[in-house]
């Protein structure tokens, strides 16, 4: 019977052969382009990318250059929902500027590299020869008064407690024992969330384009331990004691040789606290922090926090996770982990009330979280033996990897640590402020907010428009294991390496902050020098 068919048959069904097999080549990369533009834009349907040239570069973990346009979600829908606060989410800030030179592009593994520009030779690098090329980082070597002292002094250092414990490790904590069940071996510590400073300088002691000639650096980095400076004297010290040390520290860099250069603008800082704990304003807040940021030379640089109030200068960053991994395969073991959990809370809530605060909508989340079934409340009062299960990392892992949402209500300020532990364990992030992230995480987290998170107005909370558990149970499954994806593919990017190891490919938050600050000096770099009387940008 298989030998029947004629010649001509057998000539034709080849024909089909090669014609299927071409049509379905070209119906895979028309879904393949397709398929892209939908990761790039939500779910807002565009007609296809006619400059098929680009799709390469679409899903490359990229988010900030990314413009998609925002979903179904209306801020504007009633203002007390924002709670007085503007939203402008058409409102481009000047904070997305294009991204630097690559240099992973030429293939080069630069964590194979060990670079050591030679001081003495003066001539410029070369783009292509150089793989640190427009990465180079030059540390200011500050007078230990200004961070290593402060590390001496860690018993005094919180007005609640003793930071001594959270300073070992570079600035990780104590590792956490654990019998691998809830966390991954070796790569968990008790982190304070105050310890950001540190961490970040020890990571930067380590980073690979470190630069000992300062002309050669695309930023300048002034390790000062500026909120652990301010921790001491939040509560019943004067003025000139809490300005002392950020008035000595301009004076210090503005007679330095790397200052004139740029007058400053070249120079970045990290304060591990918010933003308001550096602007001191007399009146606004009861006196709080320092001016740091306010003074003259302050302004002229730039300042990553963990929280800000849209101040131009202030570049906000993710609060430290207790993970802390050494290699990327840790990263990947974790993230799988994390896609196979069950999860059988729908939400959850780590946190504790403000019964001082009735404008606070806490107390209503704890409140619906107790009458449901299906949410989990991680209560964060002190215990009978004065332990504090809201500090206790593997009991919040262990819920928050259990949910499949997790409550992110502001609290003092409108930021929580708990958002990051919340993407770290895969558990989507229910936010309730745009401040509690959206507007803050821009270089961190995806613009497209709704991809990876879900946002219920404060004032529909606070009117009882909103039944959390309701809303919650409507989103579909679908949708939920979208949004779960994204949140777990973040994982990396809210995480902060172990200071002395280099990851391979993966980039984590210390990489995108670093790259965000060398973005932004190059626009200033090219708004001086386009600006006609050029006379601050000298090289000398
Ligand atoms: C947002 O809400 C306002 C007020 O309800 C309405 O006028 C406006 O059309 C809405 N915009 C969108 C894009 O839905
Ligand atoms: C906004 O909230 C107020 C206060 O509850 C309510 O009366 C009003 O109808 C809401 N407006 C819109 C446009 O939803
Ligand atoms: C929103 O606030 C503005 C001014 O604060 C007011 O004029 C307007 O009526 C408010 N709109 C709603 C829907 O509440
Ligand atoms: C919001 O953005 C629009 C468009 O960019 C702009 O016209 C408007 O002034 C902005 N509003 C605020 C309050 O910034
Ligand atoms: C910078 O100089 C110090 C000693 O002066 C040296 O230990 C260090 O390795 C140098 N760093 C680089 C990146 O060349
Ligand atoms: C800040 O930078 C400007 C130029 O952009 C310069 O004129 C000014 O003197 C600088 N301020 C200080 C305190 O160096
Ligand atoms: C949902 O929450 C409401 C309000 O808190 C509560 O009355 C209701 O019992 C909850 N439903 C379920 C199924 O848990």
């Amino acid at each position: 019977m298989m030998d029947n068919k004629s010649p001509l048959r057998r000539y034709f069904e080849q024909f089909r052969f090669v014609f299927l097999t071409i049509f379905l080549f070209y119906m895979s990369m028309i879904l393949l382009d397709y398929y892209s533009v939908i990761k790039e834009n939500g779910f807002s349907l565009k007609p296809f990318k006619t400059n098929g040239a680009n799709h390469h570069d679409v899903d490359n973990n990229n988010n900030t250059p990314i413009t998609p346009s925002i979903p179904s979600l209306n801020f504007t829908q009633n203002n007390s929902t924002t709670n007085g606060v503007e939203f402008n989410s058409t409102e481009e800030k000047q904070m997305i500027p294009p991204p630097p030179p690559l240099i992973r592009d030429n293939n080069v593994n630069v964590d194979e590299l060990i670079v050591t520009p030679n001081s003495n030779n003066k001539a410029p690098p070369i783009r292509n020869s150089d793989p640190c090329y427009g990465q180079y980082i030059y540390v200011h070597k500050l007078p230990s008064r200004f961070n290593d002292d402060l590390l001496k002094r860690c018993r005094s250092l919180l007005h609640w407690g003793d930071m001594c414990p959270y300073l070992t490790n570079l600035g990780l904590g104590p590792k956490i024992i654990e019998n691998a069940k809830v966390l991954l071996k070796d790569t968990w510590y008790q982190t304070n969330q105050f310890s950001l400073e540190v961490i970040f300088h020890n990571i930067m002691k380590h980073y690979k384009c470190l630069t000992n000639d300062s002309a050669l650096a695309s930023a300048i980095f002034v390790p000062y331990y500026a909120g652990l400076n301010v921790g001491q004297y939040l509560w019943g010290y004067d003025d000139r004691i809490r300005d002392e040390a950020p008035l000595a520290l301009v004076e210090w860099l503005s007679n330095q040789k790397e200052w004139k250069r740029m007058w400053g603008r070249d120079h970045f800082l990290i304060g591990g606290r918010t933003a308001y704990d550096f602007r001191r304003k007399s009146g606004d807040f009861g006196d709080w922090g320092t001016k740091l940021m306010f003074l003259p030379e302050a302004r002229n640089m730039s300042m990553l926090t963990i929280e800000t109030d849209s101040y131009d200068n202030d570049f906000p960053i993710p609060y430290p996770t207790y993970f802390h991994p050494s290699k990327d395969l840790q990263v990947s073991l974790w993230q799988k982990r994390m896609r196979r959990m069950k999860r059988p809370y729908l939400f959850t809530f780590a946190g504790a009330p403000r019964p001082n605060a009735p404008y606070s909508i806490r107390n209503e989340l704890i409140r619906q979280c107790l009458s449901s079934r299906s949410c989990k409340l991680l209560s964060c009062y002190k215990g009978k033996n004065n332990k504090n299960t809201c500090e206790d990392p593997v009991s919040i892992m262990s819920v928050f990897q259990r949910s499949i949402f997790c409550l992110e209500p502001s609290g003092d300020s409108y930021t929580r640590r708990s958002t990051f532990d919340a993407i770290l364990a895969g558990c989507i992030p229910v936010f309730f402020h745009p401040k509690s992230a959206y507007e803050q995480y821009r270089w961190h987290l995806p613009k497209d907010y709704l991809s990876y998170s879900v946002f219920i107005p404060e004032g529909d909370v606070r009117e009882n428009k909103a039944i959390i558990n309701d809303t919650l149970a409507r989103i579909s499954r679908t949708r939920i294991s979208k949004m779960r994806e994204e949140v777990i593919r973040l994982i990396p990017r809210v995480t902060y390496r172990e200071p002395r190891s280099r990851l391979g490919k993966i980039e984590d938050a210390f990489d995108i902050a670093v790259k965000g600050i060398i973005r932004r000096v190059e626009e200033i770099k090219k708004e001086i020098s386009s600006s006609t009387d050029n006379v601050y940008y000298s090289n000398e």
